[in-house]
């Protein structure tokens, strides 16, 4: 039987996206599509998204989203599809809470109504439903930013006429950010105080919305199994670990896919030469392609390393300041592209101005450059703190790019480690976060390129035949929804 399943995010490529979260929200449901069911997406309509360049059309009707004390608050609903897909996307037009710049945030300092905007995005997700007319039997929520929708689905609109009947399914792409707010939340949640408990949604004397929906959500999934096992520790449960282990028969690792149709050296239209395993010869021309950008010397002799990422400490960026003198005493050269941490940008960035034979670095966002580095980078470094899954590992495989990585989360469950003895592997791992582990990893990985190319080749040919696919991801995703409702049927 086919399902109706409405899908609620704060991003979603193309038409906002400030992480891998929008990668997801923007493929998953391509996937679960051709799995026949019905897909529907809600999202913000921020400011960013531009009306006619997606051709959203006007809904009739205005949406009522009743705030708690604040009272019912209004806005228009747009609607358009993901591209070449008949996939709707229902776009919440709130001039107060959407219409700025940025998602989150402004040059790093966070809305001071996050709380009000988000939580406006979940009930005026459940409250489209009846809008449209649509009773799904999955909602389907993601990260802090819709967790809230569990905790309603089970209080205020447990007898709602279109969502009454649906179950709940959280995915945490993060645990560090959990939707943290006074306790005044709870007037506009509007859910009841009894529920402002620590069996509920309070930590903390404070509102914990990631914690409700952990505790209501029918099913719990993360984006990989070894991070679904990690976030029941303390040392990446982020103070949650506790609740999340009550909730361990409830909670599963899904692996993201990779959007192959974007991330492929065959068909890259970003990169200036495509290659494949079969012909990999264009690989050498998108090396010589991002060293003349970078501005480094075009050297096809010297090992390039690429860095594509957010600059905070979740991706190991201060690891990697630590160790960067150690790793430029190395023949190599290194690209980086990120933005995040100011100190960071003037580090790295300055690090750059002194070694400019060896190390390039673009502050910024650019989705054509990063193409290019995976395409023309030798080896690709991630080495988190902590990784839900990570995406750019799996693209760097598919262009023979071998990555780095620190052994956590999504990293160790999709990096296969060099074999030397067995020439197997996809890439080189490492498991304390220390400049020198990472240092010690990064020349191991450089002695091999220099010293064994037979084993590089071999490398480079395991990792481009690795796949990540969204059709396995998708049917795991269904076969949770099916065992939430089987349950709730029962
Ligand atoms: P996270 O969501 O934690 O940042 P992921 O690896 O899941 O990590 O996803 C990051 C996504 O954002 C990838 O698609 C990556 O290519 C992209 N990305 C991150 N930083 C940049 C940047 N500076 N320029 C272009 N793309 C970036
Ligand atoms: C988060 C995680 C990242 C993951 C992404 C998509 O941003 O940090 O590891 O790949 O969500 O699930």
């Amino acid at each position: 039987m086919a399902l109706s399943i409405l899908i609620t995010a704060s991003e979603a490529v193309p038409f906002a996206k400030s992480g891998g979260l929008a990668d997801v929200v923007g493929s998953l449901p391509r996937f679960l599509r051709k799995l026949g069911h019905d897909v529907r997406v809600v999202i913000p309509r921020y400011y960013s998204i531009d009306r006619a360049k997606y051709a959203l059309s006007l809904l009739p009707g205005i949406l009522v989203v009743p705030m708690g004390t604040i009272g019912n608050e209004y806005c228009a609903v747009y609607e358009g599809r993901i591209p070449d897909s008949d996939i709707p996307v229902y776009f919440l037009e709130h001039e107060g809470y959407f219409g700025r710049k940025g998602l989150y945030d402004i040059d790093n300092v966070e809305f001071l109504d996050n709380d009000r905007r988000f939580v406006f995005l979940s009930k005026g997700s459940l409250e489209l439903c009846k809008l449209i007319d649509f009773r799904p039997d999955v909602v389907h929520a993601n990260d802090w930013h819709t967790a809230a929708i569990p905790l309603l689905l089970n209080t205020i609109y447990k007898a709602d006429t279109h969502v009454g009947g649906a179950v709940s399914l959280l995915t945490i792409h993060n645990m560090q950010y959990q939707g943290s707010f006074p306790s005044s939340l709870m007037d506009i949640l509007g859910v009841g105080w009894e529920q402002f408990t620590f069996l509920g949604v309070e930590k903390d004397n404070r509102v914990n919305l990631l914690k409700g929906g952990i505790y209501n959500a029918n099913i719990i999934t993360t984006v990989s199994e070894g991070y679904a096992a990690e976030i029941q520790t303390a040392a990446f449960g982020w103070g949650l670990e506790g609740v999340l282990k009550e909730r361990s028969a409830d909670l599963f690792g899904i692996l993201n896919g990779v959007d192959y149709s974007e991330w492929a050296p065959e068909t890259d239209d970003f990169i200036v030469a495509n290659y494949s395993v079969q012909d990999p010869g264009g690989k050498s021309l998108c090396k010589a392609d991002i060293q003349r950008i970078a501005g480094l010397p075009v050297a096809a002799e010297v090992p390039l390393i690429g860095v594509v990422s957010r600059m905070v400490k979740q991706k190991g960026i201060d690891c990697l300041a630590a160790a960067l003198p150690y790793l430029l005493s190395l023949d190599l050269q290194i690209v980086m592209l990120g933005e995040g941490e100011p100190w960071a940008h003037f580090y790295f960035g300055g690090e750059a101005a002194k070694h400019p034979e060896k190390l390039a670095v673009v502050i910024g966002y650019d989705n054509t450059l990063s193409h290019k580095i995976e395409a023309g980078a030798d080896f690709f470094l991630m080495p988190s703190a902590f990784e839900p899954c990570g995406l750019n590992q799996m693209y760097s495989m598919r262009y023979g790019t071998l990555p780095i990585v620190r052994a956590t989360g999504g990293l160790d469950d999709s990096v296969d480690n060099f074999n030397e003895k067995e020439l197997a592997g996809t890439g080189f791992k490492f498991s304390d976060l220390s400049p020198g582990a990472l240092f010690d990893t990064v020349g191991w990985a450089i002695y091999t390129w220099y010293n064994r190319k037979n084993a590089m080749s071999r490398l480079m040919q395991n990792a481009m035949e690795k796949r990540f696919t969204w059709e396995d991801a998708s049917i795991k995703y269904e076969r949770l929804y099916r065992l939430a409702i089987s349950r709730l049927r029962q």
